[in-house]
């Protein structure tokens, strides 16, 4: 099999497991990290065994040997580093949100297809296995038609005033901080599971620390701050509720929060259909749960034998083994990297990998929920 040149840029909290996940592959070369200087960019090298370590993107960009870009720099890069590795011809896989704005989202989508490169978005949760069996059983009309989704997704690694994150600050993050970044997850992962668009949103956000201590350096994601640095006043929302229609009528609600003590990356989807309910847990995800009415409710533990077939590909241990975050994100990564590989004209990603389409999208419910909340609250078409 031909090797495939891989160039990674931001080497923070997700951008090594980025690398990890495409060493699994075995046909992946690991050619190069790009950090925000060349001192971190040698040193992020050195510490992940990667051979080169560049201080800018734009020496990842003109490294022949790099074919596939990996984005994981703060939102507020996505966008240039984004564009720069599609206008030099490179394949692209862009971490969550695809940019800052639905704008440069949308000039994103119509670059990538223009140039003709395989163009991914990692909303990774869509590569667990127990994920991709509920989407299956919903397809094929297990729990009957779907009516109600619900679910949260609350972290508590932002809940005191000494923890802070380029996420907070709106140059750097976005008009949106939780929202935009866990609650993306879950409104993604409710479309993907039913194939129901949202269409239309009802967001009450608030800031629930108004003011942290922003430290002088840099901080990776959740890591907790010691107290040093100086005041700032927050402007985005820590935590938000919104009530949700998808299409056919279908309702729903979720929460997110950065700010909600023990919860740690509890990331929850239910779906009540006319026949039975499912729901996933990101945080107990070898299992998922199927609620009935008239029998017994039933876990459903992840073992290949039971998944299926379809499904089962996505398990690599048997059952009882626990398999994790960075498996599904290994998956995630060789479903793209299965399209690069059958070489041009390249495949359309298959149904698990979020498109750039499914990126902007993504953008448009975030947008429509801050202009919901900004209205006081009404319903707000996406
Ligand atoms: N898919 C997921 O589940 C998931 C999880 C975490 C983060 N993310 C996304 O990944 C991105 C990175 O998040 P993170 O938590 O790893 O952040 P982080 O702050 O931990 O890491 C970002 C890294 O980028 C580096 N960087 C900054 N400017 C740079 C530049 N000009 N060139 C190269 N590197 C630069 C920083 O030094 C840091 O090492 C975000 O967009 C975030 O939304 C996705």
């Amino acid at each position: 099999m031909t090797r495939i040149g891989m160039g990674l840029v931001g080497a923070g909290f997700v951008g090594p497991h980025h690398i990890d996940a495409v060493r699994r592959l075995g046909f992946v070369d690991v050619v190069a990290v790009a950090g925000s200087s060349e001192v971190s960019g040698r040193e992020k090298a050195e510490s992940l065994g990667v051979r080169k370590g560049y201080g800018s993107y734009q020496e990842l960009l003109d490294d022949p040997d790099v074919q596939v870009v990996h984005n994981a720099t703060p939102n507020h890069l996505h966008y240039e580093v984004t564009s720069a590795a599609i206008a030099r011809g490179k394949h692209i896989v862009s971490d969550k949100p695809l940019a800052m704005t639905s704008a440069q989202a949308k000039r994103l989508v119509n670059e990538a297809q223009r140039a003709g490169v395989v163009a991914a978005v990692t909303f990774n949760y869509r590569g667990n296995p127990l994920v991709q069996q509920a989407r299956v059983a919903v397809e094929r009309g297990d729990i009957g038609t779907p009516h109600f989704l619900y679910g949260h997704y609350l972290q508590d690694w932002l809940l005191k005033e000494t923890d802070y994150s380029w996420r907070l600050d709106p140059e750097k993050g976005g008009a949106s901080s939780a929202l935009g970044d866990i609650g993306s997850h879950w409104c993604d992962l409710a479309q993907h599971i039913t194939g129901l668009k949202i269409t239309h949103v009802l967001g009450d956000l608030t800031t629930v620390v108004k003011q942290r201590q922003k430290p002088s350096g840099s901080r990776e994601a959740f890591q907790a701050g010691n107290g040093e640095g100086e005041p700032v006043d927050i402007t985005v929302e820590d935590l938000a509720s919104v009530l949700v229609r998808f299409e056919n009528g279908v309702r729903g609600c979720f929460s997110v929060g950065q700010v909600c003590g023990g919860h740690k990356n509890d990331l929850v989807l239910e779906v009540c259909g006319a026949k039975a309910s499912l729901r996933w847990r990101q945080e107990d995800q070898n299992e998922l749960w199927i609620g009935h009415r008239d029998r017994a409710n039933e876990v459903l533990q992840k073992d290949p034998s039971l998944l299926d077939e379809r499904v089962r590909g996505y398990a690599h241990l048997p059952g009882g083994h626990q398999e994790s975050w960075a498996d599904a994100f290994f998956n995630v990564m060789r479903e793209i990297y299965g399209c690069i590989a059958a070489g041009p004209p390249y495949p359309a990603l298959p149904p698990m990998v979020a498109t750039f389409e499914d990126g902007f999208r993504a953008h448009r419910i975030v947008d429509a929920i801050l202009e919901s909340a900004a209205d006081g609250g009404a319903w707000t078409r996406v």
